[in-house]
C-alpha cells in the first residue's frame, strides 16, 4: 500500500488524485462522492461496464468467494489468455490489472545506467523514475506516432523502450514497422515494452502479440479495465517469452486475482468477437458525436482510435477548460501533461454523457477564459 501511495503512475485514478492533491483542489472522485450528478470522464473508464456474461459469472462465483479457487476460474482465465492470442503455454501471466506488471517492468529491465525511454507526452511519467532509474523522454512525431529513431538515438544503451499503443494521452497508434525498428536497433539485452491498454478499441490488426509469438525481446501489457469495462474488478496480463516474464515476476508474481475478476474476464473472453464488435462501434459513435460538436465550435482535437481524445480550446489552457467544465459538473483529466498545456483529455462516455459534455463545452467556448 505504501508503494501504491508513493508511485504516481499507479493507475489512472492514482494519477488524477496526485494532480488534484498537488493543485489543492477537490479530486474528481471526491467530487463524484458529493455530487452524483457530476459526469466523470477523466480516467478512461468504460461506462459499458462488465459484459452481461461476466456479471452472470460473478454472481455465480460470488457466494463461493470464501475459497481461494472455488471452481477453477483461474484455470479458465489463464487458458483463455493463451488461446485468445494464440501464444504458447507459459507466454502469459495474469495480474490484477496492468499497472502492477508495468511497475514491475521498471526494476526488471532498467537501472540507474540502463534507462526507460518513452514518449513525451506518454503514459506514467516513466515507471523507472520511481525506483531511482533513468528515464528519457522523447517528443512524439508531428503525426503523434512514437519517434523511434529519436528514441534509439536518445539512449542507445537503454534497458527498455516503452511504447504505449494507442498512446495515452494522444489516442494515436504507432505502426508495427516502428516497433520493429526498435527491435532491430536496440541493444541485444534491452526490451521493447508495448502497453496495449487501449488496443482493442483500435482493431485486432494492431495487436502486437504477433511479436511475442515470434519470440522477440518484447513484452505486451494488456488490461481488462478498458474495453472489457472492468477497471474496479482488476484483471490484466503480461505477454512475453517465459525468460522475460520471469524477470518481471522477480518483483512480484502474477496470480492473486479476485475470483470475481477472473470469472468475469473469462466469461467475457468467451464472447470476445461479439463484445469487441459492439463496443468498438458504440465507442466510435459516441466519440464522433463529440467531434461533431467540437467541429462546429472550432475546438481542435487529436483524432483518436481509443476511448479518449485530447482537445484544445483556442485562447484557453487545458487547466482553464478543466476548471470551467468542472463548474458545469463535467470532470475531465486536465493538467496531467505539462508538455501540452493547451490540451485537456476527454474520456468517451455514454451517449447521454456526451450530450451533456457537448452542451457544456459549447457554453465554455461561448464564455471564454475567466479573468
Ligand atoms: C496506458 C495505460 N497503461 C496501463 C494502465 C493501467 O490500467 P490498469 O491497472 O487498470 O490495468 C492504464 C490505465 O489507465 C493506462 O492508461
Amino acid at each position: 500500500m505504501g508503494a501504491a501511495a508513493a508511485i504516481p503512475f499507479f493507475t489512472e485514478m492514482a494519477q488524477a488524485q496526485q494532480v488534484a492533491r498537488a493543485a489543492a483542489v477537490t479530486s474528481p472522485r471526491a467530487m463524484r462522492a458529493f455530487d452524483p450528478d457530476a459526469i466523470v470522464i477523466s480516467s478512461n473508464e468504460n461506462p459499458m461496464g462488465p459484459s452481461k456474461e461476466g456479471i452472470e459469472a460473478m454472481a455465480k462465483v460470488g457466494p463461493l468467494g470464501w475459497r481461494y479457487r472455488p471452481q477453477g476460474e483461474n484455470v479458465d482465465f489463464e487458458k483463455l489468455l493463451h488461446s485468445t492470442e494464440n501464444v504458447k503455454q507459459g507466454y502469459v501471466m495474469g495480474f490484477p490489472g496492468s499497472s502492477v506488471p508495468l511497475a514491475n517492468c521498471a526494476p526488471a529491465f532498467t537501472s540507474p545506467t540502463r534507462s526507460w525511454v518513452m514518449a513525451s507526452p506518454g503514459y506514467g511519467s516513466g515507471a523507472g523514475r520511481f525506483v531511482g532509474n533513468k528515464v528519457v523522454k522523447v517528443p512524439l512525431r508531428k503525426d503523434y506516432t512514437h519517434d523511434v529513431e529519436a528514441m534509439i538515438k536518445a539512449d542507445p544503451n537503454a534497458g527498455a523502450y516503452y511504447i504505449c499503443n494507442p498512446n495515452n494521452p494522444s489516442g494515436t497508434l504507432t505502426p508495427r514497422k516502428d516497433l520493429e525498428y526498435i527491435l532491430a536497433h536496440k541493444k541485444k539485452d534491452a526490451v521493447l515494452i508495448v502497453d496495449e491498454a487501449y488496443v482493442h478499441f483500435s482493431g485486432q490488426e494492431n495487436y502486437s502479440t504477433e511479436l511475442v509469438r515470434q519470440d522477440k525481446d518484447v513484452v505486451v501489457l494488456r488490461t481488462f479495465s478498458k474495453i472489457y469495462g472492468m477497471a474496479g474488478l482488476r484483471a490484466g496480463a503480461l505477454y512475453g517469452r517465459p525468460d522475460l516474464l520471469d524477470k518481471v515476476a522477480e518483483f512480484g508474481r502474477g496470480g492473486n486475482l479476485p475470483v470475481t475478476a477472473t470469472a468475469c474476464a473469462a466469461a467475457s473472453m468467451k464472447v470476445n468477437d461479439a463484445l469487441m464488435k459492439e463496443r468498438i462501434a458504440i465507442n466510435k459513435r459516441n466519440r464522433e458525436y463529440a467531434y461533431e460538436t467540437l467541429d462546429k465550435l472550432g475546438v481542435s482535437y487529436i483524432p483518436s482510435v481509443s476511448n479518449f481524445f485530447m482537445m484544445s480550446v483556442k485562447g484557453m489552457t487545458g487547466a482553464q477548460v478543466g476548471t470551467a467544465m468542472a463548474a458545469k459538473k463535467i470532470i475531465l483529466a486536465g493538467n496531467r501533461w505539462p508538455e501540452w498545456p493547451q490540451h485537456i483529455r476527454v474520456t468517451v462516455g455514454t451517449y447521454e454523457e456526451m450530450t451533456k459534455f457537448n452542451a457544456a463545452i459549447a457554453q465554455v467556448v461561448k464564455e471564454g477564459p475567466k479573468a
